[in-house]
């Protein structure tokens, strides 16, 4: 068997940092099967170039799984634009985003050790707006936010599942019911409901304002986290703080049959081209991707080498305070290879 793995750099650092997940799946050697890369194309440059941001050939190619770095979503509205990688989870139903934030320390004990689980396929990211006017004529604007009981069940069962395979068994459930108490009402209820069919996981709730805070001041209360989709989003990112850089926190959008490894970062244009971005997040997500697969060894081994090399701490990039170039950087392929 050969593995098909789709490679979509989109826009920005995409195009520095997917080589380098491309690299440490290539060390790999036999540990997986036989790699072929697929190119795919899709982002903001693509669509200024061609009209589209997601062509019909990305969509059609038949891959075992994708590694995408984000594109770079404009501000403003642009005629014609959306998303792709909204489109995308929505086009092969990635229900879920799977995001762990772990920080690494020295004596082997994570300083964070997290999963944030959001909801990928609803909530505001089903972009129903308008722009309305008012009695005096005075523009208003207005968001439809969907939450279903079955989106909010399979996201609940996904991250029950998760939070009974880690050692502390605990999940906390994100919602801001106190106000939203139809929307988010129906997610923690929903939620809540899955709960019963899993009575080894503790299940706690914190509303999100607060959970913010309580990341902040003390992360070890939390272990899974399960939130609607803007929430989660927020929190990924405000995690990602905790560990030094949104550059190392990877994630995977997982549906029932198939996943994309996503780095949580943006195409970061401050630092485009510069060849400085950091390639763990894009590589930790290609390790993910292939934990989802099945290939567990592969996973294992390039997570330890990634950890090994925050560990020793000599060849970081800039945002984690070092003067690493992403290709100098030595959790690219070669160095993986001897830390393996
Ligand atoms: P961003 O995540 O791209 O950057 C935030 C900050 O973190 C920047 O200072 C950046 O330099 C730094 N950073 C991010 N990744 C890094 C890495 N690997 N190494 C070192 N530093 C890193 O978020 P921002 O600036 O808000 O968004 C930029 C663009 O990315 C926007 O156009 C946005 O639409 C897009 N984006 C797309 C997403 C998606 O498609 N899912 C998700 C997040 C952002
Ligand atoms: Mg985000």
């Amino acid at each position: 068997k050969t593995l098909r793995i789709g490679l979509i750099p989109a826009d920005g650092i995409g195009r520095e940092v997917i080589p380098a997940a491309r690299q440490a799946i290539e060390a790999l050697g036999s540990t997986i099967p036989k790699t072929e890369f697929i190119d795919l194309d899709a982002g903001f440059e693509y669509f200024q170039k061609h009209g589209k941001a997601l062509p019909e050939e990305t969509l059609q190619t038949k891959t075992d799984t994708i590694t995408w770095n984000n594109g770079s979503s404009p501000s403003t509205k642009v005629a014609g634009y959306s998303s792709p990688i909204v489109a995308l989870r929505k086009a092969m139903d990635l229900y879920a985003n799977i995001r762990p934030v772990v920080g690494v320390s020295a004596s082997g004990k994570p300083s964070v050790d997290l999963v944030v689980v959001r909801e990928n396929t609803e909530c505001l990211y089903v972009k129903q707006e308008k722009l309305e006017k008012d009695s005096n004529g005075k523009q208003v604007a207005k968001a439809t936010r969907v939450i279903t009981e079955n989106a909010s069940r399979r996201i609940g069962e996904m991250a029950f599942k998760l939070a009974a395979a880690r050692p502390r068994k605990h999940l906390t459930i994100i919602h801001k019911s106190n106000v939203l108490s139809i929307t988010d009402g129906l997610f923690r209820e929903s939620v809540r409901d899955v709960s019963k069919g899993w009575p080894d996981v503790q299940v706690a709730e914190q509303l999100v304002d607060s959970a913010v805070y309580k990341l902040f001041r003390e992360p070890s209360v939390f272990d899974v986290m399960v939130a609607p989709n803007l929430y989660g989003d927020i929190l990924s990112d405000a995690a990602a703080a905790l560990v030094g850089s949104l550059g190392v926190v990877p994630s995977v959008n997982a549906g029932d049959d198939f996943v994309i490894g996503e780095p949580v970062h943006g195409s970061a244009p401050d630092i485009a081209g510069q060849n400085k971005a950091n390639p763990i997040a894009s590589i930790r997500s290609a390790a993910m991707m292939l934990r989802h697969l099945g290939y567990e060894d592969a996973a294992l081994r390039i997570e330890k080498a990634v950890d090994t090399v925050l560990i020793e701490a000599t060849t970081l990039t800039p945002d984690l305070g070092g003067k690493a170039t992403t290709q100098q950087c030595k959790y690219q392929g070669e160095r993986i290879e001897t830390l393996l």
